[in-house]
């Protein structure tokens, strides 16, 4: 006749003092929850110390030298801060990659940019020309930093293609 188990198949009048597989299993299963939960109150703990607000990347970036990036004809994708770069004759403007509808990455094409997301269309000033996209792709501000180096402030924003552009060379 089997005798009375509690919750962890442990026979309370088992005088044996090894323990089971069963209890073994029972105990690890137990330790595993419990390690699990605590790695998971250490994780937001650390998150409630270092809030997201430490982890927003700065509005600021550099983009070289003027004569680097001035000498590079052309419209080039900097996937490290989601931007167009465009230089020509002289002056550069910067331009946004993320998709105004919810945040993808655009692509060039042959008549602007094309989000491979939702196919929202922009044409080649960045104006939102079809799909969900509601508003244009902006232009941010770029302007010579102390160092003499070209920066990018992400917090100024115009969506004038001409007022976007920047002569280092004054
Ligand atoms: S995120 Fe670009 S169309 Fe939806």
């Amino acid at each position: 006749m089997p005798k009375y188990r509690n919750s962890l198949n442990v026979d309370p009048d088992d005088k044996d003092p090894l323990i089971s597989r069963r209890s073994f299993l029972a105990l690890l299963g137990v330790g595993t929850i419990v390690v699990g939960f605590g790695q998971l109150l250490g994780a937001s703990f650390l998150g409630f110390l270092y809030p997201n607000a430490m982890k927003i990347p700065p509005s600021s970036f550099s983009l070289g030298r003027p004569a680097d990036v001035l000498s590079k004809e052309g419209k080039v994708f900097y996937p490290a801060q989601k931007v167009f770069i465009e230089s020509k004759a002289g002056k550069v403007r910067v331009q946004t990659a993320v998709c105004t509808h919810l945040g993808c990455t655009v692509n060039m094409t042959d008549t602007g940019y094309k989000c491979p997301c939702h196919g929202s269309t922009y044409d080649k000033y960045g104006k939102n020309t079809g799909g969900p996209a509601p508003r244009p792709l902006v232009y941010f501000d770029v302007f010579k930093g102390a160092a003499g180096d070209l920066q990018v402030d992400k917090n100024k924003t115009t969506l004038d293609p001409e007022a976007a552009w920047y002569s280092p060379i004054v």
